[in-house]
């Protein structure tokens, strides 16, 4: 990772934005990812942009691996596609050889479209529909993530019907509170995630599914959250499930193949983020579990992780055209920008913080104090909240970093704002992921009236 200190010409020393991957700063004081000067891809691709760089994405992947071949474990690492997902993402994925985590019939189709090996697949969800459920039996995908007592009947019916048989995970809520931003913890015990572990509902389950012929029973899956920094929740959470495990083995003869800690690993965003690194916390995780387990005098399963943010956050950058500018005196001063909240969401949900820089001027003393707002017609359409940046005028290019995860997956078309473009950079090449939004995109689904003014219809206007 290199650093970038802002300290020319006597300003104030500041680090606007912190470099990841491949960025560096051009000589002409520009910022380039992928060896893309930024404003050749404003200029090519239009902006607002998020911008992905290849090769952090594919060495995160690696990074992700490294642990798990030093130490001789078996393992599987799943991508948590609902971070970033397009068919592009999704070859990159395919070809990297790990699993991807998938939640809808949409992802799903994504991943099938884009080529992906079904065998890697695994679906969850705590509300599959009958519609979803069948598009993966149809698809042969590799596991599917059982969440709560419906989806054992409904799923053991549309297998029936299939006449097929398929592996199938348990997803345990293991009561374990994993301290981050209440929106984003799910394995605590109150949580619309999983079977409860505490009340014993998940060994009730496994009961269940071990008597029905349709599905093989594989493992068990837990998540506890996201954005999260350190081993100790996943510590408690593989404790529990390693309890578990003897009990499904002793109790039910149910011998446990995969063992999924799901994702949840937690990145920098900014300075007050201090994350383990993803090396170290993954080292620290497979420790823990086998300690765990051997506790109970069983052999470590084949352990699974199924990330998403730490694969992509760090590896997005989001350009912006930097438009209006208001000072109001004494109280702030804001400069917008031609996205916002419609393109990350993420600051108006969460509160989340980022780091920003003028990108086309790097090297600019940064003296100006601002608060960086959307074009949105809502006070809490923000990106960043008093950032001390190089004064920037309208036609800037700003840059805000670490928007790779959760951005372009929860982006809208709020105002009627068309979504961007995505790009994927390296080594002085862009390739279009997504195409951007024209407002003609906008209305392709709406169905003017062809009636307008007609009289209400029979029964006194109900249906
Ligand atoms: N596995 C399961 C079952 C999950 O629910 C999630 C994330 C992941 C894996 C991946 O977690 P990650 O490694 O990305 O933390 N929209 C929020 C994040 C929601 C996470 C939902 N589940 C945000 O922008 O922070």
């Amino acid at each position: 990772m290199i650093k970038y200190i802002n300290s020319e010409k006597g300003a104030c020393e500041s680090v606007t934005m912190e470099l990841y991957g491949s960025s560096r700063v051009l000589e002409n004081g520009e910022l380039a990812i992928g060896e893309c000067a930024v404003t050749r891809l404003a200029q090519e691709f239009g902006t607002p942009l998020y911008v992905y760089d290849e090769v952090l994405i594919r060495s995160l992947m690696k990074t992700y691996r490294q642990p798990f071949e030093e130490r001789g474990v078996r393992y599987r690492i799943a991508y948590a596609c609902k971070a970033f997902c397009t068919v592009g993402m999704c070859q990159i994925v395919n070809e990297e050889g790990l699993w991807l985590d998938v939640v809808s019939a949409g992802e799903l189709h994504t991943a099938l479209t884009s080529g992906f090996d079904p065998k890697r697949i695994l679906l969850h969800g705590n509300n599959k529909t009958e519609e979803e459920l069948q598009s993966a039996i149809a698809a042969d995908i590799g596991t599917i993530v059982i969440d709560n007592f419906h989806e054992i009947e409904l799923l053991h019916d549309l297998l029936q019907r299939a006449g097929k048989v398929m592996d199938v995970m348990l997803r345990v809520a293991p009561g374990v509170d994993a301290h981050t931003h209440e929106f984003i913890s799910t394995g605590q015990q109150d949580s619309k995630f999983g079977f409860d572990l505490h009340s014993g509902q998940v060994e009730q389950a496994a009961a269940l599914v071990r008597e029905y012929r349709t599905m093989r029973f594989v493992g068990l899956h837990s998540h506890i959250g996201s954005q999260i920094f350190d081993v100790e929740g996943f510590r408690l959470a593989a404790e529990r499930l390693a309890q578990l495990c003897a009990v499904l083995h002793t109790k039910y003869g149910m011998p446990i193949d995969v063992l999924n800690l799901g994702g949840g690993l937690g990145i920098r965003y900014t300075a007050e983020d201090t994350p383990t690194p993803i090396a170290a916390l993954v080292r620290d995780m497979i420790e823990v579990t086998e300690t765990a387990f051997a506790a109970h005098n069983m052999a470590l399963p084949l352990l699974m992780l199924e990330p998403g943010r730490s694969i992509v956050a760090q590896a997005g950058t989001t350009l912006y055209r930097v438009g209006s500018r208001k000072e109001i005196p004494g109280v702030r001063t804001y400069v917008a920008v031609d996205g916002g909240m419609t393109d990350n969401p993420r600051l108006a949900l969460y509160g989340a913080k980022y780091e920003a820089a003028v990108a086309n001027r790097m090297r600019a003393p940064a003296n100006d104090l601002v608060s960086i707002a959307g074009k949105c017609c809502e006070s809490g359409d923000m990106l960043v909240w008093n950032a001390m940046l190089p004064h920037a005028n309208p036609g800037d290019i700003l840059a805000v970093s670490c928007t790779g995860a959760y951005n372009y997956s929860m982006a809208s078309n709020y105002n009627r704002i068309p979504r961007p473009a995505a790009v994927l950079v390296a080594h002085g090449r862009a390739r279009l992921l997504v195409r951007r939004e024209e407002v003609t995109d906008l209305i392709r689904l709406d169905v003017p009236l062809a009636d307008v003014g007609a009289e209400p219809g029979a029964n006194g206007g109900i249906l």
